[in-house]
């Protein structure tokens, strides 16, 4: 069984509970505010750690308090934090508003984590067949770049969560195994409008495989996600576990064990089920990695 090792952003999530979203120019009375670790990254690797891969995260938080409380945080979840950097700077920032339905709205101040640069994997002992790299939109993207075709060269599988988007060069996508997006990040890296619905994620998929990735994942929110390899394609409906507390990180934690299903040996098809169903675990309970601990670890995948 392979490894999952996630190059990324850590952040502290600062979530204020609002009854609704704010409007433009409003100014709204909030309440219970929290502090807890976040950033799709670091999400992304607590929850492949609570999907039962052995997991390591490459980023780097500030020499503030919060960096400290983070490391540490992130560990409590299983995750190797030894290639976690102290930088003489201060820890990413998300200030997110929490709506009374579960929805969000999240503002980024990127910190250290800008900071990860393209050597992030040289201290990496043993890269090799068998590992996921698990890659997002929050770190420099010369930084990815230069960690995909350092994954490539080991013969590591690579998943870029785009997210945030960012224009990615098509020498990078050919290196890619699995291009995760949501809609709306779908229809800006195909040049197109998002897909309204299944069918016209399938058609938009099989356009962005034209790019360069082996297969793309299009994640359509309640309306489930879709993929495709080019050969083979599937829909997989979302999963209704019970009342939606908190949307925070639910993609990540789609991200995270998706990974580690795949570095467990299970096909594209059933990780992607498998990720579908830990990202609406994750809406359950309140915050992003925090909501993770309810993930429960994958099987063992079966002889094939
Ligand atoms: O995807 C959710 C994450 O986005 C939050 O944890 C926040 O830190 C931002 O990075």
């Amino acid at each position: 069984m392979g490894r999952v090792i996630v190059v990324g952003s850590i952040n502290q999530d600062v979530t204020v509970q609002v009854d609704r979203l704010p409007e433009r120019g409003e100014t709204l009375t909030g309440r219970s505010v929290t502090h807890r670790l976040g950033g799709k990254g670091a999400n992304q690797a607590a929850a492949a750690a609570h999907g039962g891969a052995e997991t390591l995260f490459v980023g780097a938080v500030g020499g503030d308090a919060s960096g400290a409380a983070l490391r540490e945080e992130l560990a409590s979840h299983g995750v190797d934090v030894s290639h976690l950097a102290d930088a003489d700077t201060t820890t990413g920032t998300a200030f997110i508003t929490v709506s009374a339905d579960g929805e969000n709205t999240i503002v980024l101040e990127v910190g250290a984590n800008g900071l990860v640069g393209g050597d992030a994997l040289d201290a990496v002992e043993g890269l090799g067949a068998g590992d996921v790299l698990v890659l997002q939109g929050e770190v420099p993207p010369a930084a990815n770049a230069a960690a995909v075709a350092a994954a490539k060269a080991a013969g590591a599988r690579v998943v870029l969560n785009l997210a945030p988007v960012y224009d990615v060069a098509d020498e990078v996508l050919a290196d890619v195994d699995v291009l995760v997006v949501n809609e709306t990040e779908a229809g800006l890296t195909a040049g197109a409008p998002a897909p309204a619905g299944p069918q016209e994620a399938l058609d938009l998929a099989a356009t962005l495989i034209g790019r360069g990735p082996a297969a793309v994942l299009i994640t359509l929110g309640k309306q489930g996600s879709v993929w495709t390899d080019g050969d083979e394609s599937g829909a997989v409906p979302a999963i209704d576990l019970g009342p939606v507390v908190d949307t925070t990180g639910a993609g990540d934690a789609s991200v995270g064990v998706l990974a580690a299903a795949l570095a467990a040996g299970y096909p594209l098809g059933e990780a992607v089920g498998a990720g579908m169903r830990a990202g609406s675990t994750a809406v359950l309970g309140a915050g992003a990695a925090s909501s993770y601990r309810a993930i429960e670890p994958l099987e063992p995948a079966p002889a094939r």
